[in-house]
């Protein structure tokens, strides 16, 4: 969507957005693929109540984007703008075993900072690409580890209310790769509370994590990490893998031979041609087993 006009230039200028128009948005996902549209880099989430309010004046549509690492975009031109908090002053700041984190602040690297702070419980989330904000969201997880179950607070920008709150961890429900927040909520920072441990060990099983993830993962091609949750009490990966659909392909995206559940882009895909994988995998899913796969990967465009 383009908003590209003097107005806009200012309104942005005025709350120290960095307006970055037709952006292709190959280059802000993991996928590598997905359309163009007009991205708002918010410095400081102090404006966005002010920002939202104008552009809900405007009757311009928006949408938060975080790390855009398990993100499928469509092709073409979205429909919405893209609001992103930006990176470059994120950070975690720790008190005791009190951590409070800036969403934007990269999930990776938060783990390590923690850990040299003494503050393990989180290295199965090591490897788990993206930012804070997007690994709240979606209650991240990995190797029995879920980012919700560290959890205090949040801070959050409310979409509908257009106000930034607080939130406590009693109103708020972590669940399978799913919250409670609303589709236009704004994650702003968290708290967390760590167990201590000594750094040695924490480091220790953060590299056995790392090495579960690379002897498993294809970690080195273009993914948006599991396309499809995995359904109660079975996998997703298992089930494709059995059917034999390692290596299937649709253009230049494939099912990675490594793990079944990653769908990779090997040879410049485009979102058409993810689209055209899901749906043929799904299928075949659905006839072989008789489960209907839930995305985990969030769609953008085509029709969501
Ligand atoms: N398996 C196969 N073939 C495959 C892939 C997996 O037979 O191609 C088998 C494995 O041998 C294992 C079982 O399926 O017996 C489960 O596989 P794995 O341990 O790799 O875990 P997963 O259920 O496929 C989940 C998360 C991952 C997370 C890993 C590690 C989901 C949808 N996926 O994968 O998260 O990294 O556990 O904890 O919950 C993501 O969310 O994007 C993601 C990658």
């Amino acid at each position: 969507m383009r908003i590209e006009t003097p107005r806009a230039s200012q309104m942005c200028a005025d709350l120290g957005v960095v307006f970055r128009p037709r952006e292709p948005l190959a280059d802000w996902t993991s996928l590598g693929v997905g359309g163009t549209t007009d991205v708002l880099v918010v410095e400081d989430a102090r404006c966005l109540p002010e920002l939202v309010a104008w552009l809900r004046s405007e009757g311009i549509p928006w949408r938060t984007l975080g790390g855009g690492t398990n993100l499928l975009i469509a092709e073409g031109e979205l429909p919405t703008v893209l609001l992103q908090l930006s990176s470059r002053k994120a950070s975690a700041t720790v008190a005791g075993r009190r951590v409070r984190i800036d969403a934007a602040a990269d999930l990776g690297r938060t783990v390590t900072e923690c850990a040299r702070h003494n503050l393990g419980g989180m290295e199965g989330l090591i490897g788990v690409p993206g930012s804070v904000g997007g690994a709240l969201r979606m209650n991240a997880g990995a190797y029995g580890t879920q980012i919700g179950q560290f959890v205090q607070s949040v801070t959050v920008f409310r979409g509908r209310a257009g106000e930034i709150v607080t939130l406590p961890r009693d109103q708020i429900s972590f669940d399978y790769r799913h919250t409670s927040f609303a589709a236009n909520d704004i994650m702003i920072a968290c708290e967390v509370e760590l167990p201590e441990q000594p750094y040695e060990e924490i480091r220790a099983a953060i590299r056995m994590c790392n090495e579960k993830r690379r002897a498993s993962q294809p970690l080195n091609e273009k993914s948006a990490g599991c396309i499809f949750k995995n359904p109660p009490g079975g996998s997703a990966g298992k089930m494709i893998d059995e059917l034999g659909l390692k290596g299937h392909r649709r253009g230049g995206a494939l099912v990675s031979e490594r793990h079944a559940n990653f769908f990779v882009n090997r040879f410049q895909a485009t979102a058409g041609d993810f689209f055209a994988l899901i749906g043929d995998v799904r299928e075949r899913v659905q006839q072989a087993f008789g489960v209907e796969l839930e995305n985990e990967v969030i769609i953008w465009g085509n029709g969501k």
